[in-house]
């Protein structure tokens, strides 16, 4: 069974306290329920990760190498900093969709830029936790 890794960075643990004027009430358990079931309907294997690390992540990308098909991500903050997760990212090549449950674009101006998108093959963002289950959908026939 292929395999698809979840990671979530920093503060995302947070959801459901965290402005919930942006974020809403989803919780990041929430999101992990609604990941598996649908990857349990689409036969796919999921890990969840979420660490308000940005070394950790560098290192669970790492150690991931030939041992997952895809990656879905939202490296939250890291996403406007961290080069490391980036190139982490592009070191084991495989594919990755970057997800943000606000619309970034909508928000200040140093959430426009993302260090880690150019290296994913699609970045989606403002659909709130649909968000990670449309790249779950995307990634599933891409893999197969
Ligand atoms: C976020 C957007 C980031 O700018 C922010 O730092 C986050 C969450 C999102 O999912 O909308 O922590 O990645």
């Amino acid at each position: 069974m292929k395999k698809i890794l979840v990671i979530n960075g920093p503060n995302i643990n947070m959801l459901g306290i965290r402005e919930p004027g942006v974020y809403g009430s989803i919780t990041l358990s929430d999101i992990e329920k609604e990941l598996s079931s649908l990857a349990a309907e689409l036969k796919i294997e999921i890990e969840f990760f979420q660490s308000n690390h940005e070394g950790e992540i560098v290192d669970k990308i790492q150690q991931s190498f030939g041992k997952i098909s895809a990656i879905i991500i939202n490296p939250a903050a890291y996403t406007h900093t961290s080069v490391a997760i980036r190139d982490a990212l592009s070191a084991i090549s495989v594919p990755a969709v970057e997800v943000h449950i606000s619309n970034v674009y909508a928000r200040e101006d140093f959430r426009h830029n993302s260090f880690t998108a150019a290296v994913c093959i699609a970045q989606i963002a403002g659909f709130g936790l649909d968000g990670y289950l449309y790249a779950l959908k995307h990634l599933e026939k891409i893999i197969k």
